[in-house]
């Protein structure tokens, strides 16, 4: 009888290990985290278990666990006291991130410091820039978002990552960190970031809800393939440092199509609703959560991810330190 025996190399876990084609490492992780005003607060988001709004003195605290796990790199969520019509207190130099950013870089100067840059947490109305008859105006918010990636910058951010999806915002954002003096600052571009229902989680914990209407005029539709590229291969041209792929779960394809063709590093977005529902299961006791989570990261690099943004990084930091 002539077949392969595939199941040689699977006899024993250490004849598995030595044919593992994909590792996870505690360096792959960036940790997202929320600061709010106030004082002594630290309030779970109710739709994200294990997710909490810190204010500025527990700062500390977190940013201690954080380092001892070993994570090398969080990315920075603010939710300001006041919201106006054009953001202002994203590039405001005492807004909340560039707060949160100045005593992080105190505390933990080694800890690579990833602003995200947009302005839906600061507009009163939601939407990630400014409205014109109901409808967000690109160019305008373009000069927003450069100042507030100079703010972040200014304030130590290691590297800046713009998620708003405006047309021309890496080079915007590019040429004003490079007027200001930060050439040296790289930018992690959400290059290709879809319309989706699985933000439901983090707009709750951001306090990010679109007032009116959705961000389908800005964000991608679900269904493109060939648009994704068109999105990663204009941010390459305006000098994108990482690319970005978010959702994560449900766009495992595009994160392969994108390491396929472009040498950049990528980093895919497990996003809040690919959490809280794993949460939920869990806590149901319906799903073991170390398994299954291990195996959603493993699956997201073996598409193609180098980088991990993900709210099971603690978690999934402890966890490889119990397998190893
Ligand atoms: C803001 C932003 C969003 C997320 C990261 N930055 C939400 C949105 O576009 O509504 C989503 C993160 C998540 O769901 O975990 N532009
Ligand atoms: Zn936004």
């Amino acid at each position: 009888m002539n077949f392969q025996r595939h199941r040689r190399l699977r006899r024993t876990a250490s004849m598995r290990s030595l044919v593992r084609e994909t590792h996870l490492h505690v360096s792959d992780f960036i940790y997202p985290l929320f600061f709010v005003e106030g004082e002594n607060v630290k309030k779970e988001v109710p739709s994200m278990p294990g997710v909490y709004h810190i204010s500025l003195d527990l700062l500390e605290e977190e940013i201690k666990e954080v380092e001892s796990l070993g994570i090398q790199s969080i990315i920075v969520f603010g939710v300001p006291g006041e919201k106006d019509e054009c953001g202002s207190s994203a590039y405001d130099h005492n807004g909340i991130v560039q707060k949160a950013i100045r005593q992080i870089k105190e505390i933990a100067p080694s800890l690579t410091v990833i602003a995200d840059t947009c302005l839906c947490q600061f507009t009163d109305h939601g939407h990630c820039g400014v409205i014109e008859n109901g409808y967000v105006r690109n160019d305008e918010t373009l000069e927003l978002l450069a100042k507030t990636a100079v703010s972040q910058a200014e304030a130590g951010a290691d590297i800046i990552a713009p998620s708003n999806m405006m047309d021309g915002f890496v080079a915007a954002i590019r040429q004003g960190l490079d007027e200001a003096g930060y050439t040296e600052i790289p930018i992690m571009s959400y290059a290709v970031k879809y319309a989706s229902s699985f933000y439901g989680p983090f707009r709750d914990a951001a306090h990010s809800t679109p007032q009116f209407g959705d961000r389908k005029t800005y964000q991608m539709d679900p269904a493109n393939r060939l648009e994704a590229l068109r999105e990663a291969e204009s941010d390459i041209a305006e000098g994108a440092d990482f690319l970005m792929v978010k959702p994560a779960l449900s766009y495992l394809d595009i994160l392969r199509e994108l390491k396929d063709r472009y040498p950049l590093p990528l980093v895919a977005y497990n996003v809040s609703g690919e959490y809280s529902m794993i949460k939920a299961a869990a806590l149901n006791g319906w799903v073991d959560e170390k398994s299954i989570v291990l195996e959603k990261l493993i699956s997201m690099k073996r598409a193609g991810a180098d980088l991990i943004i993900t709210y099971f990084a603690k978690d999934a930091a402890r966890w490889l330190k119990e397998n190893q």
